[in-house]
């Protein structure tokens, strides 16, 4: 990863679909001064992404694409993270698949959150198929994307006890709280901080 220059941090780019809790911790996190990244877009491709509204509060920029022709979503984003001087990425419950070439234009600068102890559970339904399996763990994983799927290199994991009370959605809001710190421990680690 880029070495950090000076005081500048790093812009970056937030992706979500959704209720963007991931992206509320990255922006809380954005904001400390020992945080290597400023967050200054937000890329949606949910118009009623709840997300949003946290960006709103903190004045971040955020564009929201339909992602009905792909290609075209995909030159549209290539041209905002230009023009915002985007030089990180972070996925965060953004649920289109981005192709091939446009993880080539940002390689080895596209992060990912995942729910689960990759490379198990790969995709949708983690919690549900961890439980299902009766496995005593789960977890989550932020790893770097790559054009396989849930596949790109981890940078860091914490495990969750998976207890026998729990089920899918007891699950997925402990797991989801271990992600909120996750994230930015990943972006410390990938900065060498
Ligand atoms: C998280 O569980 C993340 O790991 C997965 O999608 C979920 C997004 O949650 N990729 P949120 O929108 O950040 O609350």
């Amino acid at each position: 990863m880029a070495e950090l220059t000076g005081s500048k941090k790093i812009k970056t780019a937030v992706f979500i679909s959704g209720t963007g809790s991931n992206l509320k911790s990255l922006i809380k996190f954005s904001k400390l001064k020992k945080s290597p990244i400023s967050i200054n877009l937000i890329i949606s491709d949910n118009v009623r992404a709840k997300g949003l509204a946290y960006g709103k509060i903190f004045k971040i920029k955020n564009k929201i694409i339909k992602f009905d022709k792909n290609k075209k979503a995909e030159k549209i984003i290539l041209k905002e993270l230009k023009k915002t001087q985007i030089k990180l990425i972070c996925l965060a419950g953004f649920m289109k698949i981005i192709s091939r070439k446009f993880i080539k234009k940002f390689k080895g600068k596209i992060l990912n959150i995942h729910p689960s102890l990759l490379p198990k559970y790969k995709g949708l339904d983690t919690h549900k198929r961890a439980i299902e399996n009766k496995e005593k763990f789960s977890g989550c994983t932020v790893h770097y994307v790559t054009s396989k799927l849930d596949s790109g290199k981890i940078i860091i994991q914490q495990k969750v006890k998976i207890s026998n009370k729990d089920n899918t959605d007891s699950l997925r809001k402990k797991i989801l709280r271990q992600e909120h710190k996750l994230y930015p421990k990943a972006i410390l680690k990938i900065f060498n901080l």
